[in-house]
């Protein structure tokens, strides 16, 4: 029996109920300490392929592999309790047919417990979610700027700002939707056609640089703590957590150089002694 029984998670069902309804908010997390966190908050935690950059200092995503999305994953899991677990699938990892991508996503689900897997790609990636979907793995899509893309976009540049681009990111949005993914991020791409991909949908969009008229919004949780040293446009900052932590580590080794650390309430004293029995002499 689960200590956690009392607690429901929400589900992929659960989000792709929302449409239209009370935003759904969204962050990334890789820990489960910052999982814990997140959790009291958000509706669905994303395990998202960011990691490589934000944890490994990677200039891109696409070396992250699926070892690197299952440790984490499992991590956010053991911290979470409510909010629905999406985990990234990594580039190489699900693109080269139904099957390899069946076969990684059942890997993710087994291994980590998570709810859901996000993949990135529109029309080209509809049979394959189709595939996934009939086969009981809840796909969360991801359109517009596809980070793992890089090497033949050039850039992380904002989508869609010229309307003569729409057609195409239009028609990634329906073939996902069409597919049965429960819901699509839609990332960096010009507010208006954020807007009208949102208003057209019939499944939830969250955003990322979209629209505000997006029924969710994702941000990367380190970007949005002021603990990225470079962000996008479309971060808001809602802390600046950097010089605090920086602060307390200079704190430390000032501490650690003059010994005043540990101090007496950091260190562990023996144990009193057990009062000695009184030697009892022969015979009394
Ligand atoms: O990897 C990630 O964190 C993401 C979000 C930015 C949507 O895909």
């Amino acid at each position: 029996m689960s200590a956690h029984e009392d607690i429901k998670r929400i589900t992929a069902p659960d989000i792709r109920a929302r449409k239209g309804g009370e935003p759904i908010v969204c962050l990334t997390s890789y820990h489960a300490h910052t999982a814990r966190l997140v959790d009291r908050y958000c509706d669905v935690i994303l395990v998202g392929d960011s990691l490589g950059m934000v944890m490994h200092g990677l200039e891109t995503t696409v070396p992250v592999t699926l070892e690197m999305m299952i440790l984490q994953g499992h991590a956010v899991m053991r911290g979470s309790r409510r909010a629905l677990v999406v985990v990234d699938m990594p580039f190489g990892s699900y693109e080269q047919s139904r099957e390899q991508a069946f076969a990684s996503c059942a890997r993710v689900l087994k291994e980590t417990g998570c709810g859901a897997i996000k993949l990135e790609g529109g029309r080209r990636m509809a049979e394959t979610i189709a595939f996934l979907v009939e086969r009981g793995v809840p796909v969360m899509g991801h359109i517009g700027l596809t980070p793992q893309s890089i090497n033949t976009i050039g850039s992380f540049r904002a989508q869609g700002r010229d309307e003569a681009d729409w057609g195409p990111i239009e028609a990634d949005a329906k073939a996902v939707a069409d597919a049965g993914a429960f819901a699509v991020v839609i990332e960096a791409v010009a507010e208006p056609l954020g807007r009208r991909i949102s208003d057209a949908l019939a499944i939830p969009t969250i955003g990322i640089g979209a629209s505000v008229a997006c029924d969710g919004q994702i941000l990367v949780l380190e970007d949005m703590l002021g603990l990225s040293p470079r962000v996008p446009k479309f971060v808001k900052r809602y802390g600046d957590l950097g010089p605090g932590i920086e602060a307390a580590i200079a704190a430390y080794a000032k501490d650690v150089r003059s010994r005043a650390f540990p101090g007496p309430e950091q260190v562990y004293g023996m144990r009193p002694k057990a009062p000695k029995a009184p030697k009892r002499l022969i015979g009394s």
